[in-house]
């Protein structure tokens, strides 16, 4: 399974950020971390910012909603260009409503769950979402280190997505890097999300190009 690698733009720097988009040109998608305060204790960019970073991204890009209300707020990310739109099952009413929704406007639908959130209930939506992202730090802040006790979880999904047939793809999220990405593609991941390991390198192209290696074994 090809591996995609999506950095994350938490990490890098808010003021350069069209030359800090173009660092990471090579990789698969750009993850964008939205926060607002209520979901997680942390603020970060909504729509407008979002629309012209899609504007100027050369790769699609990878929307994560650490927001409450995502019924409120997710269509217009997709309407805004977004390429994928994750929003938390922790948030949603309705995840399966809005996961449709999200792809009849065209986007890929992700749900997304804490470290602590059980998945199990969730798999049954499966056929109705484009990702599952389980999420291997506890959301908020990049930095922080990779939970091994969320593997279990991934290989979960990974085995519920293959039984069933379907391309869901799984997305690992937080403390992902060059020491880690081996344990979560080996348990099943095919998207991994990594902010400070690509943004922190010196040569963020050849960061990338590592991490895809290493996940692909
Ligand atoms: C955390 C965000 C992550 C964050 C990951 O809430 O969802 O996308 O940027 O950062 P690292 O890779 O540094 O753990
Ligand atoms: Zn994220």
């Amino acid at each position: 399974m090809d591996a995609l690698i999506a950095p994350s733009i938490l990490a890098a720097d808010y003021v350069n950020l069209e030359r800090e988009i173009r660092r990471v040109a090579s990789a698969d998608w750009l993850h964008v971390d939205v926060m607002d305060n209520h979901f997680v204790p942390n603020l970060t960019i909504g729509p407008p910012v979002v629309e012209k970073v899609v504007q100027v991204s050369p790769i699609p890009v990878d929307a994560h909603l650490m927001i409450d209300d995502p019924e409120r707020w997710a269509p217009g990310y997709a309407e805004a260009g977004c390429a994928s739109v994750t929003f938390h099952a922790e948030a949603s009413r309705d995840p399966r409503a809005l996961a449709r929704q999200l792809r009849d406007m065209g986007a890929r639908a992700g749900l997304a769950v804490r470290p602590g959130t059980d998945i199990d209930p969730y798999l049954e939506l499966l056929g109705d979402l484009d990702m599952v992202l389980l999420m291997t730090v506890e959301p908020g802040f990049g930095g922080q280190s990779f939970q091994d006790s969320v593997l279990p979880k991934v290989r979960r999904v990974r085995d519920a997505v293959s039984a069933a047939g379907l391309d869901v793809w799984v997305q690992v999220d937080g403390g992902v890097s060059e020491r880690t990405i081996e344990r979560a593609a080996d348990a099943g991941a095919n998207v991994f999300v990594a902010g400070t390991a690509v943004y922190g390198a010196e040569d963020a192209a050849e960061r990338v190009t590592l991490l895809r290696s290493l996940a692909q074994g």
